[in-house]
C-alpha cells in the first residue's frame, strides 16, 4: 500500500519525505489555504521533494473552467495530478483530463456509486473520505470494502482505491487489509503509526543493559 501525506506544508512534508516513507503528497483547498501561500508556488515546491503524484485541486465547479485550471495544474510539473471534486462537471473534466494522459484524482466521494462513476471516467484515483462518513455516524471503512471489492471485479481497471479524510492509525490499518492501494495521512496520524509504549519500554531496557556492558559499536 502507498503512502501519501494530506497537507500543504513544504516542511511536513520535507520531513516525511526525507524517511523514504513518502509515494506522494495530497493537498486540497482547506490546506492550501492554511499555508497562506500562492497556490501554483506551494505545489511547484511540493513536486520537488516527492517523486511521486501530488494532488492539487481545482477551484471552479463549471466544466470549461475546471478543464482549463486543470491543464493550468497539470502543466506545473510532471507529478501533478489534478484533483476535481465528484460532481458531473468534475467527471466530465476527468474523462477528458484523462483522454489527454494527465492523472486525475476523483475526490469528495461518499458513495460506491460515486466510485464507479470516478472509475468510468478513466480517474486515476478515487478519494472516499473515511473519516467525514465516521463523523456522521456512518461506518467510512465499509465504503472502502465495497469499492475495493467492485474494482476487483473488473481486473482491466486501473483506478487506485485512495483513502481519505484518515483520522487515526485503525483507518490505515484497516484499509491494508481491505487491500486499499493509496492511503492519504495527516502528518500527525503517520507519526502514530510508529508509536507503541512497549517499543518505548523494550528499547530502555536494550540501552540500559547495553550501557553496562560499558562497550561501543563505533570507536
Ligand atoms: O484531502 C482530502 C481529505 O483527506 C480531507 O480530510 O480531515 O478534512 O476530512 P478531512
Amino acid at each position: 500500500m502507498k503512502f501519501f501525506v494530506d497537507t500543504a506544508d513544504t516542511e511536513e512534508i520535507r520531513e516525511l519525505a526525507d524517511t523514504g516513507l513518502l509515494d506522494g503528497v495530497t493537498t486540497n483547498p482547506s490546506l492550501i489555504a492554511k499555508t497562506g501561500r500562492d497556490f501554483i508556488e506551494v505545489i511547484k515546491e511540493i513536486c520537488t521533494l516527492v517523486d511521486g503524484p501530488v494532488s492539487a485541486e481545482v477551484a471552479a465547479t463549471d466544466y470549461d473552467t475546471m478543464l482549463e485550471e486543470g491543464k493550468k495544474l497539470a502543466g506545473v510539473a510532471e507529478n501533478v495530478a489534478v484533483k476535481v471534486p465528484l460532481t458531473m462537471a468534475g467527471l466530465k473534466t476527468c474523462s477528458q483530463l484523462a483522454k489527454q494522459g494527465t492523472l486525475v484524482n476523483v475526490t469528495l466521494c461518499f458513495s460506491a456509486a460515486q466510485a464507479i462513476l470516478a472509475a468510468k471516467a478513466g480517474a486515476a484515483f478515487i478519494s472516499p473520505f473515511v473519516g467525514r462518513l465516521d463523523d456522521i455516524g456512518q461506518d467510512g471503512m465499509n465504503l472502502i470494502s465495497d469499492i475495493v471489492q467492485i474494482y476487483a471485479n473488473y481486473p482491466n481497471l486501473n483506478t487506485e482505491v485512495l483513502v481519505a479524510s484518515i483520522r487515526n492509525p485503525t483507518h490505515i490499518v484497516d484499509s491494508a487489509l481491505m487491500g486499499a492501494d493509496v492511503c492519504t495521512i495527516p502528518p500527525q496520524v503517520l507519526k502514530q503509526l510508529v508509536s507503541h509504549p512497549l517499543t518505548d519500554k523494550g528499547l530502555a531496557a536494550f540501552l540500559a543493559d547495553w550501557e553496562k556492558t560499558g562497550q561501543k559499536i563505533l570507536g
